[in-house]
């Protein structure tokens, strides 16, 4: 009798131990007073820029197809001192700016670069290359370890040499193949916006 008491009494003490070993394994009492000690803040998940620099709206308009299907922030590239809406005088003054370098300053800048991993960067061919205003956002802005998705509207001169400028200007960024889009037909352009965001994989479909 005795001995049939005290298995008892021993499956009693083990089956107990048992209750409270399943309880920590799944997290119920897993610090002191029930609190879990080890739940950090879920990391938020890193965003999308699109960033653009537009002169006569082409690449702006661009840029707003982009967002319409991606999602994400816009940021456009406003120099302090607003560039000649008269072809012929902004022609002058971009090819002053480019013969001698020149760097504008810009009106404002990206807050918390930090929260983007993806951005795409967008501008019209000016001269062969990028508008003096981009090269200004990129030598203030580094975009290491970002990946760069370029976009560009042009008069029939595609990218001319952007992109190896943006390669050398970001040379531990990721660029992905671009968009670039006649400025007459950038108005008709969706579903080419659609099939380059599809093959980036990043269409919201
Ligand atoms: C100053 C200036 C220089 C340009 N240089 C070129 C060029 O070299 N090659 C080209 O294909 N288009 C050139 N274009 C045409 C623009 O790239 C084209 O119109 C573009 O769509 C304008 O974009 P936006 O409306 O966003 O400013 C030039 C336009 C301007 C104003």
């Amino acid at each position: 009798m005795r001995r049939v008491f005290m298995m008892v009494l021993v499956l009693m003490v083990s089956a107990s131990f048992g209750g409270v070993g399943r309880l920590l394994e799944a997290g119920g009492l897993s610090g002191p007073g029930g609190v879990d000690q080890e739940r950090k803040p879920p990391v938020p998940p890193k965003r999308v820029l699109i960033v653009y620099f537009s002169h006569s709206g082409n690449t702006r308009e661009l840029a707003n197809q982009i967002h319409r299907n991606v999602g994400g922030d816009l940021f456009e590239i406003v120099t302090v001192q607003p560039y000649p809406r008269e072809y012929k005088e902004v022609l002058a003054v971009a090819k002053r700016e480019r013969d001698s370098q020149f760097r504008p300053k810009l009106s404002k800048r990206v807050k918390n670069l930090d929260d983007y991993d993806l951005v795409f960067l967008g501008y019209p061919n000016w001269y062969g290359t990028l508008p003096m205003a981009l090269m200004s956002f990129l030598e203030e802005n580094d975009l290491s370890g970002k990946t760069i998705a370029p976009f560009c509207t042009h008069g029939g001169g595609r990218w001319g040499e952007s992109v190896e400028t943006i390669k050398r200007l970001c040379p531990r960024s990721t660029l992905l193949e671009g968009l670039a889009v006649e400025g007459g037909l950038v108005k008709s352009s969706q579903g080419d916006v659609a099939d380059w965001l599809r093959k980036l994989g990043r269409l919201r479909e």
